[in-house]
């Protein structure tokens, strides 16, 4: 495969400073490296700036509104061309890049008349809108956008919403109450801890990728670094802990490449200020090259094939 490495230094999204160090942060652990050694092509577009905008002026309840909807104009636009050209890899920056990573590849998809499917990888399921957001952080609204839902003023308009029932969250253990009763009235499939402690990461995660299967649809995969347990990727502002392990998440990556399914990927919320001697970068490598072939013997995952 071509991978195309797109730096997006996204900050704007949250409160807490410091995503924007971590396209340069994955490149220095080594994913460049990592992808040419398992016999990838790699371009590597370095690091994008936003769109202009208006400035932001504090006067919204909103952090930073404006900034977030330059990146998300400009995200669109790199993640329309890279996708005709290779498997997008978008190096965060905070999980607001997905509002434009994401609403660009189902542009794609679209134009090639087949279905986007995403596999949201994430404690949290950041499906807020900028009306139902009660912390004003944006990294928390990209599935709501996504999905096409209304309160998005400003942003670029969404021409390809993401059907819900083609839309999976695994590792939910962290839903604001209106999230979690807006969520209850969608098809989106999502599974909390509570149900991958019950019956494995698996079998959720199987289910999902047999359904991209049988649709021929392409697959994003957005993975949050709060996705994994605070004790093995400290480097994130929001933390919840009881997070999926190393072996789970290296599982679902073997798993994604298996498949053969995966078209793009998200790398996003790593804060390497907050990181100890860079070890939630190297963590992060090491599930993207999982998902791109690396593996300790080749064989098929159980249950599978
Ligand atoms: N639901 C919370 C909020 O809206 C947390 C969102 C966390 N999102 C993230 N991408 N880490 O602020
Ligand atoms: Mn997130
Ligand atoms: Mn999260
Ligand atoms: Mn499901």
């Amino acid at each position: 495969k071509t991978c195309i490495l797109i730096g997006a230094p996204v900050d704007s999204g949250k409160d807490r400073r410091g995503c924007l160090m971590g396209p340069d942060a994955y490149r220095t652990a080594g994913l460049g490296e990592a992808l040419t050694d398992l016999g990838h092509k790699l371009r590597d577009m370095g690091n994008l700036t936003p769109a202009t905008h208006a400035p932001d002026l504090g006067d919204s309840k909103l952090h930073r509104p404006n900034e977030t909807i330059g990146w998300t104009f400009r995200l669109i636009r790199a993640a329309e061309e890279a996708m005709s050209r290779g498997l997008p890899i978008f190096l965060g920056g905070d999980h607001a890049l997905s509002l434009g990573s994401v609403a660009g590849v189902a542009n794609h998809a679209a134009s090639v008349g087949r279905p986007q499917f995403v596999l949201w990888l994430d404690a949290h399921s950041d499906f807020h809108t900028p009306e139902t957001t009660a912390s004003g952080n944006l990294h928390g609204t990209p599935l709501g956008y996504v999905t096409g839902r209304r309160g998005f003023g400003g942003f670029p308009e969404v021409r390809n919403p993401i059907p819900q029932e083609n839309i999976c969250i695994l590792g939910l253990r962290s839903v604001d109450a209106a999230e979690k009763l807006a969520l209850q009235g969608t098809a989106i499939h999502r599974h909390d801890m509570r149900e991958i402690d019950e019956t494995g990461i698996a079998r959720p995660l199987a289910a999902f990728l047999q359904r991209v299967s049988e649709a021929q649809g392409m697959l994003h995969v957005s993975l949050d670094v709060d996705f994994l347990d605070p004790m093995i990727a400290p480097a994130v502002g929001t933390t919840v802990p009881g997070g999926a392990t190393i072996r789970e998440a290296h599982l679902v990556m073997e798993m994604i490449c298996d498949s053969g399914l995966m078209t793009s990927l998200d790398l996003v919320e790593l804060n390497p200020f907050l990181d100890d001697r860079g070890r939630t970068a190297q963590v992060m490598v090491d599930l993207a090259a999982s998902a791109l072939g690396r593996r300790v013997f080749d064989r098929p995952t159980p249950g599978q094939q």
